[in-house]
């Protein structure tokens, strides 16, 4: 197991600087002779229309790897700085600029932590990249059902007791990976869940796709990492203003996760190119959080909070939020996701977030049966929202039917799965595609979870049933769309090729 060591002083005296940022600005601009990738040297070689679009400036800090002065050179280089800044920030022991998003990170970590062979413990409804980092490293699998809503159609986060029975089922598992929060914003008990993973010997990551703004405010949940866990992913494009496609991947100190194995399993993933624009967009939303976030965060809640008034003033329209912690899987809430049931209108989610399109030019972050769901970043406007309170007052009463909107089922059946053999020998052995009706006993290749509610029905290596199709079929009435459904008209599936019997 590699140790870290601490920094001498904790008090955080460089958050200010962006040392990564910096140092790809001034090579960009001093008009150094480029004799290196990439081909359009800055912009003199890009296609007019990119130039434009993008501005020269913007090409002029696209660089490689490997620039002495950025990431090459004595240690700590800039970029070294950059990361190291960052885990400061987060209270990590070691922090990894990702330019594939948290899904390289979920990639790594199942490359780190399952290996041909060995067990971990995933929430049923964790993102695909999680599924397909087992597709790549040969893990083993066992789940662990998170809390429904049944009422509104939406899961939770997973409960302490949950997980300790899963990992009574899954014996010798090295770690836990659990999401937090949910795309609801709802924050699972990470405590509780540290303290059955350790209490079982494995580690707890968690999933913060979705709460890259955790612990920098004290009316927001703490992050991860200093309640216990001992791995997180945080997404930083999705809420903390980072470019698209970036994202960090923290390291406890001196956790259960190995900084080294680590390291090792991120480099597989990583491209040898990544975008200079990407990292410097990291190392710049660090030190605007860490420096900033505290204000910026304030002017957010208190644009939602007027929001939320607002919205809830409108027929037909209810805010859910904060009522619901203390529900189980539900430990605590983000106010950055405005989230509003819609059923007391007597339309769907899409419904009435396609009459805000066609109308108003809306674009929302999700739609389901039952919600609408909006997403805030750092130091939000009150103008964008009050003038979509205002928008949604006119376009309720326009389109109201009597009646109330119904949530996608999630009954039992749906969640109870065999597995048989592993992800990554489904998705990797010899498949054919079959009708479905002709698929019952077979072994699927594929992850098919029906959105909502986003919770899988099926993943590779498990059995296809009766009962599972007769479910994804009853969803695909419903409207529900399904994700990773190779034939989303889920007329064919592909199925593991049955063995020539000798
Ligand atoms: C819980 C969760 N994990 C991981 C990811 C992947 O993140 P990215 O899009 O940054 O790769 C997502 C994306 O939505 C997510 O919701």
């Amino acid at each position: 197991m590699t140790k870290l060591r601490r920094p001498a002083h904790e008090d955080a005296p460089e958050q200010p600087v962006a040392p990564y940022l910096d140092a790809v600005t001034a090579y960009g601009f001093r008009g150094s002779t480029r004799f290196h990738i990439p081909g359009h040297k800055g912009g003199d070689g890009a296609d007019p229309g990119l130039r434009a679009a993008l501005g020269g400036r913007a090409l002029l800090l696209d660089l490689p790897q490997d620039i002495h002065g950025i990431d090459m050179g004595p240690s700590p280089t800039p970029y070294e700085r950059a990361e190291r800044l960052a885990a400061e920030a987060y209270g990590a022991g070691r922090t990894w600029f990702l330019t594939n998003g948290a899904t390289q990170g979920n990639h790594a970590l199942c490359l780190a932590l399952a290996p041909p062979g060995e067990r971990v413990v995933l929430q049923r409804n964790s993102h695909a990249s999680l599924i397909d980092g087992l597709v790549l490293s040969g893990g083993v699998v066992g789940f662990v059902v998170p809390e429904y809503d049944s009422e509104l159609g939406v899961a939770h986060g997973v409960t302490p007791e949950a997980l300790e029975r899963a990992l009574a089922q899954t014996p010798g598992a090295r770690a836990a990976f659990v999401v937090s929060p949910t795309y609801y914003g709802m924050a699972a008990d990470i405590e509780g869940c540290t303290r059955v993973a350790h209490a079982a010997g494995a580690a707890l990551v968690v999933d913060g796709a979705w709460g890259a703004h955790f612990g920098f405010h004290p009316d927001l949940p703490e992050s991860p990492l200093r309640l216990g866990a001992d791995a997180m992913l945080a997404s930083t494009h999705k809420i903390v203003g980072s470019l698209t496609q970036s994202a960090m991947l923290h390291v406890a100190w001196n956790g259960l996760v190995d900084p080294g194995a680590v390291a090792r399993a991120v480099r597989l993933v990583r491209s040898t190119s990544p975008s200079s624009l990407l990292l410097a967009s990291l190392d710049a939303a660090r030190r605007h959080l860490a420096v900033h976030g505290e204000d910026l965060l304030d002017r957010t809640l208190v644009a939602s909070a007027h929001a939320r008034v607002a919205i809830d003033a409108v027929p037909g329209c209810s805010v859910v939020g904060g009522e619901l912690v203390g529900r189980p899987g539900v430990a605590g809430w983000d106010p950055l996701r405005i989230v509003i049931d819609v059923r007391g209108t007597g339309c769907t989610g899409y419904e009435v977030s396609a009459a805000l399109r066609a109308s108003y030019d809306i674009h929302i972050e999700l739609a389901t049966h039952t919600t609408m769901v909006l997403v805030l970043g750092l130091g939000s406007d009150p103008e964008p929202l009050e003038r979509f309170a205002h928008d949604l007052a006119e376009t309720v009463p326009r389109i109201a039917r009597a009646g109330e909107s119904r949530a996608v089922p999630l009954p039992p059946l749906a969640i109870e799965h065999g597995t048989v053999v592993s992800p990554r020998e489904a998705f990797l052995g010899a498949g054919e595609t079959v009708p479905v009706e002709e698929a019952v006993g077979r072994i699927s290749c594929e992850a098919i979870a029906g959105y909502p509610p986003g919770v899988p029905s099926l993943l590779p290596g498990e059995l296809v049933t009766t009962e599972v199709i007769a479910y994804l079929r009853e969803l695909t009435a419903a409207g529900a769309r399904l994700h990773g459904a190779a034939d989303p008209s889920f007329a064919t599936i592909r199925v593991l090729a049955a063995r020539p019997s000798n």
